[in-house]
């Protein structure tokens, strides 16, 4: 069998200054090409379940395995390969820093911090401006934008890096009803003509692409269920009322 894409075996992350841990005993395995939706109420652990995937919160048990290497050695090396959306994000007013140039840090990994920016760079950052109708905001401050075009900023910027795998957190949550679609859409052909793995955190079942198969359930820090979409849906509905 192919080695996993993501692989997490009996993984807590505990807070700093914390006893309880936010996720605990997680074992999870995700397959090259897989788009899966991560789902629970407020506090379940879904934010700390991708940071603890992306290497960005030091996993107090267990081992993470992205891309066959550890996180907690390779964490940089290996999160030049994934796009990542966070679910909090704020730009103060005054951050002088480009749209166009938010959107370029993403090809930092191919870039190395010495060299210039190549052709292809910015052909790359171009269409990502394109595909998220940024295009006539490139040249503006990042901070003079709306929350929801600086949603999109964001994942212009994991798009410009043609990551192997995409970490979505709420990626809809500041986009009104015609541009979640439409992001939504780009999304499920970015996976579909790539075979981008695909992990997306929501919390609003109807946001979940219709192609997206499997679904994980987590509540409390672990992992309640992992399978089927429409068997986790129906789960989450009975537990929840919604
Ligand atoms: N920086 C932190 N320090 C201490 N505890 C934290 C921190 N961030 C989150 N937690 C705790 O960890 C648990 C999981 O939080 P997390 O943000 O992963 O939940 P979530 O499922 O993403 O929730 P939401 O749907 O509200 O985004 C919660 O009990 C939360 O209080
Ligand atoms: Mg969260």
């Amino acid at each position: 069998m192919a080695t996993p894409v993501i692989e997490l075996r009996d993984v807590s992350t505990v807070y700093e200054g914390e006893r309880v841990p936010a996720i605990r005993e997680i074992n999870l395995s995700i397959e090259l090409g897989e788009f899966v939706a991560i789902i629970g109420p407020n506090g379940a652990g879904k934010t700390t379940l991708l940071e603890t995937i992306n290497g960005l919160l030091p996993y107090t048990r267990g081992q993470v395995l992205v891309l066959g290497q550890d996180v907690a050695r390779f964490g940089p090396q290996l999160r030049s390969q994934i796009g990542y959306v966070p679910q909090e994000f704020q730009f103060d007013e005054t951050t002088p820093v480009l749209v166009r140039d938010v959107v370029l840090m993403g090809r930092y990994g191919q870039i190395g911090l010495l060299r210039r920016p190549s052709t292809e760079d910015r052909t790359r950052v171009q269409e990502a401006l394109e595909l998220l109708g940024l295009a006539e905001l490139a040249e503006r401050p990042i901070g003079k934008l709306s929350g929801g075009q600086q949603q999109k900023v964001l994942l212009a910027r994991a798009l410009a890096k043609e990551p192997k795998i995409l970490l979505l957190d709420e990626p809809f949550s500041h986009l009104d009803f015609a541009a979640r679609d439409e992001v939504a859409e780009l999304i499920a052909r970015w996976h579909r003509e790539r075979g981008l793995t695909t992990l997306i955190v929501l919390h609003d079942l109807e946001a979940i692409p219709s192609h997206c198969h499997r679904v994980v359930l987590l509540d409390g820090g672990r992992i309640r269920q992992d399978g089927a979409r429409e068997r986790v849906v129906q789960a989450f509905t009975l537990a929840y009322g919604k």
